[in-house]
């Protein structure tokens, strides 16, 4: 494996302490008995401010900054505009005498100018870098594995042995590989600690993501932000409560409901039904609402969402604040939104008290790998380790969290220079896209619901929506073709647009066949080019509610056909209040939520796309023999 490379600046206008310091150090490295274990150093001078921020933008391999309080006179709005640009990267402040106070607010550690001693000065840079780079968990896991013990305890597969030589099933443990199996403990190994109580591994592992994310403090979840969203919702609203939440958040959010008893306040959404996305919620909408209910508990909002569009957050954070109402932030697709300023800033920064990410989603962790952060300054830890427990199996996989501390590492360490990547990528498949003449990359412009034009919405560069309307194909067809005939998987589509996710593991070999995919798309549409009309019904309104989500869910229930004869709809439907959860998918977001009335417009709605059979699955809806039926409130 190569040795990383960490770059360290000297900032001062003295061309002798410039010299004195980047010579000192340098030969530090060199003799560095530990050299073997770290990376490698290389020292840079800068001589002013400026050049130092056009190095933290420039400079990928960049982790440590010194910075001479005596001649940088503007040297604490250079910690401010370095944390901005790069919130990782260790700042040392080198001060004399009766200076230390002046950075006392700063997260920086301080220097004596004078102090000679550069062994002294090297060890602290050396070690401040090389506490962002310890992975505990994942070290501990890989030491006990090559310790080699016998095992007596679950799981039953015991390392893999029970496979290893079976004629019937070793097949799988050779696919899989050894260590999937070696790596799979349980909590009877207490030198990896438990994710239950943890105190030493795990607990080092979450402290350092904690600094990493910028939390007060991060709890790894096993099981999905699914289950994060659930935990803190329970944990703040458990016994019942109201919640203001955007009607097309995850439908964790909408089990919660339905799991504690919670009164929802929906947000209608704004909708682009051209391309069928739901977008965020008007700044405006979150206002009244919060307005209208001063007794909520909770606001919680989808930053970004599944299309990229995140939010303002700040001004609607500070809105609720004011009113005494906690924030969760439902981060699962922006987990990467800390590390580069482009994406900045993110839920945490803008004074979230809650954030729950899939790290999984779009950085380098596991599948159902989540992290929860905490920034509420009234956080009882001991009630919500209670509630995050009851959610937690006894038996969690230990790849999984060792994959959570290596994905927090690498965002530490190289997440800027890494999304530069990604961003890069983007870019180059817009524009490659585009140059299709058929296929278009669409802009933040063109999905934006118009309400929200003065909101201050954004769009995360890393979700491409590509507009296929003009290639005679339908995004089912083109999504198969790209799957069949060129070996690309896209993450999604809807009636006329494919979605293309740009992560840390997109190569250039990928770039490469999907632009080429495209293009022998685009050539072969070019014949038959005519815009597909749409065989998908408009996205319905929001309706009103009559119940509670738990009581339309729990209670007494029938079901009725949606189908009268004929194919039409059976009016009897109109009217009835929903008793399910009903989603079509994609898009993913319910149209029924239990205690929801349902409106002519989500009956037909529901009618025509069951009728349309383009492929869309309408999760809910009970298919039984030939009849669909809705399960609804006993009147
Ligand atoms: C907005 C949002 N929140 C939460 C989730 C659930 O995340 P996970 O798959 O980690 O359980 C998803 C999943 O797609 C999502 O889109």
């Amino acid at each position: 494996m190569r040795k990383p490379m960490s770059h360290v600046a000297i900032v001062s206008t003295s061309a002798t302490l410039r010299e004195r310091w980047s010579d000192g150090l340098g030969e530090c490295s060199r003799n560095d008995p530990a050299a073997s274990n770290s990376c490698k150093f290389s020292f840079v001078s800068v001589d002013s401010a400026a050049r130092a921020l056009q190095l933290a933008v420039e400079d990928g391999l960049l982790q440590a900054v010194i910075i001479d309080a005596v001649t940088i006179t503007d040297a604490e709005e250079l910690i401010v505009s370095l944390k901005a640009a790069r919130a990782e990267l260790d700042l040392f402040i080198a001060v004399e005498h009766g200076q230390a106070d002046t950075f006392a607010a700063h997260s920086v550690e301080l220097l004596d100018r004078n102090d000679d001693n550069m062994n002294q000065l090297f060890r602290q840079v050396q070690s401040a870098i090389a506490h962002r780079a310890s992975t505990p968990f994942a070290d501990t896991l890989r030491d006990y594995v090559y310790s080699a013990k016998d095992a007596w305890h679950t799981p039953g597969h015991s390392g893999g042995d029970s496979l290893r030589d079976s004629p019937w099933v070793a097949d799988f443990h050779q696919m899989m590989g050894e260590h999937i199996f070696n790596t799979d403990l349980s909590v009877s190994v207490q030198v990896l600690d438990s994710l239950l109580e943890p105190h030493s591994v795990i607990q080092e592992a979450q402290d350092l993501a904690a600094e990493a994310f910028g939390a007060r403090e991060t709890f790894y979840v096993t099981n999905g932000t699914s289950t994060a969203n659930k935990v803190i919702i329970q944990h703040l609203l458990g016994a019942g409560g109201k919640m203001i939440v955007d009607q097309a958040c995850h439908k964790s959010i909408h089990h919660a409901a339905i799991l504690f008893g919670v009164e929802p306040i929906y947000l209608q959404a704004s909708l682009k039904a051209e391309y069928g996305f739901y977008g965020p919620v008007p700044k405006a909408r979150i206002f009244t609402a919060i307005d209208a209910n001063p007794d909520a508990g909770l606001l919680v909002l989808t930053s970004c969402t599944y299309d990229g569009f995140y939010y303002d957050l700040k001004p609607i954070i500070d809105y609720a604040h004011q009113r005494g109402i906690k924030v969760l932030i439902d981060e699962a697709w922006y987990a990467h939104g800390r590390f580069h300023p482009e994406l900045r800033p993110n839920a945490l920064e803008c004074g979230a008290d809650y954030v729950t990410q899939s790290t999984h989603k779009m950085l380098s962790a596991f599948s159902q790998a989540s992290m929860i952060h905490v920034a509420d300054p009234d956080f009882n830890e001991h009630r919500f380790r209670e509630d995050l427990n009851m959610h937690t199996s006894t038996s969690p996989q230990y790849a999984m969290i060792a994959s959570l501390d290596v994905a927090r590492k690498q965002m530490s360490m190289e997440g800027y220079s890494q999304l530069q990547r990604c961003i890069d990528i983007a870019q180059r498949l817009r524009s490659g896209i585009n140059k299709t003449g058929v296929f278009r990359v669409l802009e933040l412009e063109d999905m934006l619901p118009c309400e929200l034009a003065d909101d201050g919405v954004r769009l995360d560069p890393s979700k491409l929506s590509v507009d296929i309307s003009a290639s005679g194909m339908s995004a089912r067809e083109l999504q198969l073709a790209l799957f069949e005939s060129y070996g690309v998987q896209v993450e999604k589509v809807t009636h006329n647009t494919l979605s293309v996710l740009v992560t840390l593991g997109s190569t250039e070999s990928k770039v490469l066949r999907l632009l080429n995919a495209f293009q022998k798309l685009a050539a072969k549409a070019s014949r038959t080019s005519e815009t597909v009309r749409r065989n998908v019904p408009p996205l319905p309104k929001l309706s009103a509610f009559h119940i509670l989500p738990r009581d339309a869910y729990f209670g007494k229930a029938v079901e009725i056909a949606l189908v009268a004869e004929q194919h039409g709809l059976n009016e009897a439907v109109v009217g009835a209040v929903s008793a399910d959860l009903v989603v079509p998918y994609p898009p993913g977001i319910p149209v029924l939520i239990p205690g929801q009335e349902i409106s002519e417009s989500i009956a037909s709605f529901l009618l025509n796309l069951y009728h349309s059979k383009n492929g869309t699955e309408i999760h809910g809806l009970v298919e039984r023999g030939d009849s669909a039926l809705l399960r609804v409130v006993e009147r």
